[in-house]
């Protein structure tokens, strides 16, 4: 299998499955407990969290272990809708966010909050002239993606960061897509709130953080015990944590070496060797992702170019067939991408266990499809 969907998720980095071991064998306390196997998973607790924050640039009770991107991005958003409703009731967002920042946005919606969706460019970027003009004095929250999980297209956050702070608006953004693959540091990106997801950076699934800056309020959405200072309630998951800090660990040693970048940028330049303007780039071509390649194969759809490649090509395609109907990405739309070239779009997320071999082996199957396309083999 050629594994080409690293944004879907990672496989778990032996690293980091060999760090869990001894919390499922032998220290296998409850954190809360005082006798000394207690003790011991409380300190492999709170050494993930140290693992997490030096990765991010903040201090260790800055960080909130929570079960994924999803939850993280729930109680970064209904949290601070909750705590600051006397102040205000507006949030702004974007129209190219995943599911798990436009869905919660949708339920504060049905409870009487007013959410602004900011327009992207066709390379996918917020307009940042929009943001100045939906800001009210009732916005009590700004939430925008760091790094867009189809194109991998970087938004611009420090200028996003300036206009919240002129405005005294906190600001969140959900970096399951980035950390990891680019340096994140909050201070550095100026937000308050920040979403981590363990699957996306080598750890299992159903492990997160969600960054809270120091003086900022988020109402728990998990009510029961003191866990977690009181912000979320339930027993620690004590082998997710001390894998999630792991993984953090190694991404940091990681994020100077270039390769690859310069392996997706080789299969890129492959790509356009063999089919020339036959194929568009989707997402900003300056501003992304170093793994993330996102192609339409212009006049074709998604799938059937998934098909060609054969089964054991792992990538994945932002259109749908639906009873004949292709429906394409809501990113690639609201990019304003032609319906005819979104459809044709695939998404290629290579890791850190993507080969050169694997790349030519692509570029070679590639190479073949066009050339039956053009009529030269059979
Ligand atoms: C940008 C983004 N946000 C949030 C999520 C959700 O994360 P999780 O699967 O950990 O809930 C994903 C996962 O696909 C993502 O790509």
């Amino acid at each position: 299998m050629i594994y080409l969907d690293y944004n879907a998720t990672t496989p778990i980095d032996p690293q980091v499955a060999e760090a869990m071991i001894p919390y499922i064998y032998e220290s296998f306390g409850n954190p809360s407990s005082s006798h000394q196997l207690g003790q011991t998973a409380k300190n492999a607790v709170e050494h993930a969290r140290g693992q997490i924050a030096r990765l991010l640039g903040c201090s260790r009770e800055e960080i909130l272990f929570t079960s994924g991107g999803s939850e993280s991005n729930n109680m970064a958003i209904k949290g601070t809708a909750y705590t600051l409703r006397q102040k205000g009731d507006h949030i702004i967002t974007s129209t190219i966010e995943h599911p798990a920042v436009l869905t919660p946005c949708k339920h504060l919606e049905k409870q009487g909050y007013s959410i602004s969706y900011l327009p992207v460019d066709e390379n996918g970027i917020i307009q940042i002239s929009e943001l100045e003009k939906a800001m009210t004095d009732r916005t009590i929250l700004v939430t925008v993606m760091l790094a867009n999980n189809e194109t991998g297209t970087i938004q611009p956050i420090q200028e996003i960061s300036r206009i919240c702070r002129k405005h005294g608006v906190l600001l969140h953004t959900d970096a399951s897509q980035a950390v990891g693959k680019i340096p994140v540091l909050v201070d550095e990106l100026g937000v308050d709130l920040l979403t981590v997801a363990g699957h996306k950076l080598y750890a299992p699934k159903g492990i997160g953080a969600l960054y809270i800056r120091k003086g900022v309020n988020v109402e728990p959405l998990i009510h029961g015990a003191g866990h977690e200072s009181g912000r979320r309630a339930g027993t620690e998951n004590v082998i997710f944590d001390v894998a999630l800090g792991k993984a953090c660990e190694i991404a940091g040693e990681h994020l100077k070496d270039h390769t690859l970048k310069e392996l997706t940028d080789y299969f890129y330049s492959g790509l356009k060797s063999i089919f020339h303007d036959q194929i568009h780039l989707n997402g900003d071509p300056v501003n992304k992702l170093p793994n993330t390649l996102n192609i339409s194969f212009l006049g074709h759809n998604g799938s059937d170019v998934l098909d060609m490649l054969g089964k054991d090509i792992a990538a994945s395609t932002g259109s749908a067939c639906h009873s004949g109907l292709i429906s394409v990405s809501p990113v690639l739309n609201a990019m304003g991408t032609p319906h005819e070239t979104a459809r044709g779009a695939v998404r290629f997320s290579l890791g850190r266990m993507t080969t050169k071999e694997e790349i030519n082996t692509v570029l070679e199957r590639f190479a073949l499809f066009h050339k039956r396309q053009k009529g030269e083999v059979l």
